[in-house]
């Protein structure tokens, strides 16, 4: 390790620090680790940080651990409540070329979603909640259509839980993948989405509650749109009209991810139900997917 030199004061520790990682291999780790390094530095100089709220911020991060497993990732949720996750996808995904706009992944994005036919319903048990049937088409910027894209949804219950947090769903339920056809076109049935709250028994809900802040999200469905040759999109459609548009506790609510669900009253035996349209708009790049949060 190369030799820093005794640290002379508060103010010489900050280089030091830095200094001290200038053996790192990898410059893109370097770069992150001085940066961190100097804003946590300032941070700490900023607010006068006492010994005691150290420990109290080193224990949130334990919390974190600890309140992480296979199906809940609280450390996903403090990036999110923190908007740090929001900041990320807005920054790497920039709506330029008029594709459509990114919005967070979250906690609950599972890889293995089972492969569906056209219009299969993704409710994989009866629910009390009003139909709600989705179709739109997946094409690049000048309009023309994206056959065989994947279209990824997942969505919460109208009770507020995805399947994995509730054992009175099925596996898998409203979660499914759908492929677009020659003419870039996806369809499926569901029911619709209700705002619900977002995990609070671990230390993330602490914090939410300390800050006298409401945990829900606006109702959504969220996507994830992949194919050969196409940057991956990953995004959440919202409700017109839903509760929470302009309070989205992790921030992922903006103008440009608002869908209209167009409500069709009951008819003919059939029931009230609603209906959305919604084309996506893919950019040119490489096919990626993120590290799920959960398996
Ligand atoms: C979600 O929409 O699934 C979600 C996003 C961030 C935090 C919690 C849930
Ligand atoms: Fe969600």
């Amino acid at each position: 390790m190369a030799a820093h030199g005794l640290i002379g004061g508060e103010l010489s520790l900050t280089e030091a620090v830095i200094r001290a990682f200038e053996d790192t291999g990898d410059e893109r780790l370097k770069t992150l680790m001085a940066a961190l390094v100097r804003h946590a530095h300032a941070f700490v100089r900023e607010v006068n940080l006492s010994e005691r709220e150290l420990e109290t911020a080193l224990d949130f991060l334990v919390g974190i651990g600890q309140a992480t497993n296979d199906s809940h990732n609280e450390a996903v949720l403090a990036a999110d409540v923190l908007g740090i996750s929001t900041l990320v996808s807005l920054r790497c995904n920039p709506a330029a070329q008029g594709q459509t706009a990114a919005a967070l992944l979250g906690p609950f994005w599972r890889a293995e979603a089972p492969l569906c036919e056209a219009g299969e319903n993704i409710a994989r048990a009866p629910i009390d909640a009003a139909p709600l049937f989705v179709a739109g088409r997946v094409v690049d910027p000048a309009g023309q259509p994206i056959a065989g894209a994947v279209v990824d949804v997942w969505q919460a219950s109208p009770h507020g839980l995805y399947e994995n947090q509730d054992a009175a769903q099925p596996d898998m339920n409203l979660r499914g993948k759908f492929i677009t056809d020659e003419a870039g076109r996806y369809r499926f049935h569901t029911v619709r989405p209700r705002g619900y709250p977002v995990p609070t028994h671990g230390p993330v809900g602490d914090l939410l509650a300390r800050q006298r802040r409401h945990p829900y999200r606006p109702a959504h469905l969220h996507f994830m749109l992949s194919c050969e040759g196409r940057k991956t999109l990953i995004t959440q459609i919202f409700a017109d009209d839903a509760e929470y548009l302009d309070s989205d506790v992790v921030f992922g609510a903006t103008q440009n991810t608002v869908g209209q669900l167009i409500h069709h009253p009951a008819e003919g035996g059939l029931p009230a139900r609603y209906t959305l349209d919604y084309d996506f708009v893919l950019q040119p790049g490489t096919r990626t997917f993120p590290k799920p949060p959960i398996k």
